[in-house]
């Protein structure tokens, strides 16, 4: 297949770039860099010994989409292209609505009127709010959202189920993802946050590396086994796999499906310092400090729909998703 993907240049939308292109498929990245940089593009080349056609352009510019889709003919769209930051779009919920709604809205504007209507969606686990009981399924009431990145994901999420109601021929998958981790096992791609990290990966690895004193434990006293926060990490190459699997999905079966993309299984804060403790071979020291506002207990998934319907199930363990961050975070340091 043609597929375009937005935000391609970015942590996750890197990783489907390449799993696409290696399973053959033809891939246009549109990306405006604001959160990620233009040497992904060598270097996803560098990983599948071809580079992916790059655009750069924004979302939220309808001429530019409209000259995207004018320029070629597309089987599918991945839409990556987003803000991520929760306490971010706290204090600039325009930004998070224009990006994430609007540019959404556009892309699929300009998708109707070139005749695209297969589309694959990141969504997030953050739709469930504070969920009822764990492990979640699908049809956990959703909305329940504290902040305005958590909203502007839901929203899209109607706006899309609105729009497969309106009209039949569109084919839509929503990938709710729940804590994305690790890197490409060649440590030539990874996540890059700019500024001090917001999720607790990437902050263990920095502080395993030496460039943070200690981690800060945002509360030990939830009602967890450790008192620590729990979620359900997955490695982002299992991630992108499941998005190919929908691909496949949506071309044998169209209308709209929701799937959660998680492992099943939720580790707590204290538990992954441990794992990237073993995995690194350095220490990572910590104080508990105070909850973090909006935080829940525990979130994990209940996967079995994305196994019995695509097939698909993550496979990479906690000790190799620590390992390849722990790789990537130390190929970055030395270049
Ligand atoms: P990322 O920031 O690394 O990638 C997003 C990419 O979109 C970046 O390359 C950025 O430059 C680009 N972008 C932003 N605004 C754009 C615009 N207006 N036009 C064009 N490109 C634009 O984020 P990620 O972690 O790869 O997340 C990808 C998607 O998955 C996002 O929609 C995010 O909300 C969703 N998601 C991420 C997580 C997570 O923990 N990383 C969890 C659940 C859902
Ligand atoms: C994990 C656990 C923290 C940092 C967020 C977004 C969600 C999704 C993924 C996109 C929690 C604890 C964290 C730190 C800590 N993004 N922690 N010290 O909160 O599950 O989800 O990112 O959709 O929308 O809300 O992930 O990695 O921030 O936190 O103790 O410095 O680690 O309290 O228990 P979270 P996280």
């Amino acid at each position: 297949m043609r597929v375009l993907v937005t935000g391609g240049s970015g942590y996750i939308g890197s990783h489907a770039v390449v799993a696409l292109m290696e399973a053959g498929h033809q891939v246009v990245v549109l990306d405006n860099l604001e959160n990620s940089a233009g040497t992904v593009v060598s270097r996803i080349e560098r990983i599948t010994g071809q580079a992916p056609d790059f655009i750069e352009g924004d979302l939220r510019d309808a001429d530019a989409l409209e000259k995207v889709f004018a320029n070629a003919s597309f089987d599918a769209v991945m839409h990556f292209a987003g803000l991520k930051a929760v306490g971010e779009s706290v204090s600039r919920p325009l930004a998070y609505y224009e990006t994430n709604v609007g540019g959404t809205v556009r892309l699929c504007q300009a998708m109707e009127r070139a005749g695209v209507r297969r589309l694959i969606f990141s969504s997030s686990a953050t739709v469930y709010g504070d969920p009822a009981r764990v492990p979640i399924d699908e049809d956990a009431a959703t909305g329940g959202v504290t902040n305005p990145y958590g909203r502007s994901k839901h929203m899209v999420e109607q706006i899309l189920f609105d729009l497969g109601r309106a009209d039949p021929r569109w084919s839509i998958g929503i990938l709710r993802y729940f804590n994305p981790v690790g890197a490409h096992e060649s440590a030539l791609i990874g996540e890059s946050p700019r500024g001090i990290p917001n999720n607790l990966v990437p902050y263990i690895a920095q502080v395993a590396n030496g460039e943070r004193e200690q981690l800060n434990v945002f509360g030990d006293d939830y009602p967890t086994w450790d008192g620590t926060g729990v979620r359900d990490y997955i490695h982002v190459v299992d991630l992108v796999a499941g998005h190919l699997r929908a691909l496949e999905f949506l071309e044998a079966q169209p209308g709209s499906h929701v799937w959660n993309l998680g492992r099943g299984e939720g580790y707590s804060v204290l538990e992954m310092v441990r794992a990237f403790e073993e995995a690194s071979g350095r220490p990572v020291p910590y104080r508990v400090t105070d909850r973090r506002p909006g935080d829940i207990a525990e979130c994990w998934a209940d996967p079995s729909k994305a196994e019995r319907e695509l097939g698909w199930r993550a496979e990479r363990d906690l000790a190799t998703m620590m390992r390849d961050t722990w790789r990537w975070q130390h190929n970055q340091r030395i270049g």
